[in-house]
């Protein structure tokens, strides 16, 4: 299985999304500002690698501290968290950073370094736990002899390893179920054809390639047993962001009778917002949509809107798997619940 993120003598070493298919190459961050320069420009993404990322880049600010300065760490942090606003993991992992600052007050400057260090570490091996439990917790779901549809990348390279929605579908696999998966392209970054299909290869599960409006066709169909998404934030009524395109597959899995599956850790609940209209939505540049893999598309000066999520409403989640188990509406109950 792929390495999305490591810690190494020589920095923070992740894989080039940006990249993949066509290039397998690895970036060496030293700096703090060159992770957060890498979740910006999604040389890393997804919601749990992304906090694992902003986690190592907390660690690599403090190991260039030459004393326990407050307004340096804080400014670190603030750097971090400017990055990306929609996936909750990321403030998640900051904030467990900042806690364990905090507990440090007052010790050694290589002392704290090393526990930062190896706290950054930690979540990354906790998130591959992590998804292996969402992978056990979700494979009852999936049909046996039928296709999961998935939408953008929800896999290893979306995580720390191993994947939440691609989780579910290797748990499904290993437990004898035969899968096969239709990747969404994900227009406009292409996550699903760059990404979740070139793992899917890798791994030996078969993987069919649509583009995001034969969603519709293919779930009226009968051929598709399940959907299963990954979130970038889970508010406390269980609206759901994640990567837009998602809301219009959830609604056209409801209008098909396919259910709809949301594979998450539990750091991706935000119960401090009600519902999914406080979820703040990431607005990407003109660029991506005009032009693909550099080449224009569109005509000179064409207006453009590019939200990277949107928010499925609660009513069209059939169930959100967690590494705690799996919850069911009404989810202000069932995911309070499993956050206990
Ligand atoms: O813009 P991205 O590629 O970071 O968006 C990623 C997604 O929307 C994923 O589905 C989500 O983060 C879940 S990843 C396990």
């Amino acid at each position: 299985m792929v390495e999305t993120i490591q810690w190494t003598a020589d920095g923070v070493v992740m894989i080039d999304q940006t990249k993949l298919p066509l290039q397998e190459v690895f970036v060496t961050c030293r700096t703090h500002a060159e992770v957060a320069e890498a979740i910006r420009s999604m040389v890393i993404r997804g919601a749990p690698a992304i906090g694992v990322a902003a986690a190592m880049g907390v660690a690599l600010g403090v190991e260039a501290l030459t004393g326990p300065d407050e307004a340096r760490f804080a400014s670190i942090c603030r750097s971090l968290a400017e990055t990306r606003p929609t996936a909750v993991n990321l403030f998640w992992a900051i904030d467990r950073m900042k806690r364990l600052w905090e507990s440090l007050r007052g010790r050694p400057l290589a002392e704290i370094r090393a526990r930062m260090a190896a706290e950054a570490q930690l979540i990354r091996l906790e998130d591959i736990a992590i998804n292996q439990a969402i992978g056990r917790h979700g494979a009852d779901l999936v049909p046996d002899g039928k296709t999961v549809l998935t939408h953008c990348n929800a896999c290893a390279l979306a995580t720390a390893g191993y994947g939440t929605a691609l989780g579910v579908i290797r748990a499904a696999v290993a437990a004898g179920k035969q899968v096969d998966v239709f990747a969404d392209e994900t227009r406009p970054f292409l996550q699903g054809a760059r990404l979740t299909v070139w793992e899917l290869q890798q791994d030996g599960i078969p993987a069919t390639l649509i583009t995001d409006n034969m969603a519709g066709h293919f779930l009226k169909s009968g051929r598709i047993g399940c959907v299963v998404v990954g979130a970038d934030r889970v508010a406390a009524n269980g609206d759901v962001a994640n990567k837009v395109g998602t809301y219009s597959l959830a609604v056209l899995a409801k209008e098909n009778g396919v259910p709809f599956y949301v594979a998450a850790p539990v750091s991706t609940l935000d119960l401090t917002l009600p519902s999914g209209d406080q979820i703040p939505i990431e607005q990407r540049a003109a660029r991506e949509v005009t032009h693909v893999f550099g080449v224009q598309v569109a005509p000179h000066a064409t207006r453009v809107e590019n939200p990277a999520f949107d928010v499925t409403p609660n009513r069209y989640v059939t169930a959100i798997v967690t590494e705690r188990g799996v919850a069911r509406a009404p989810f202000e109950d069932s995911l309070r619940r499993l956050a206990e």
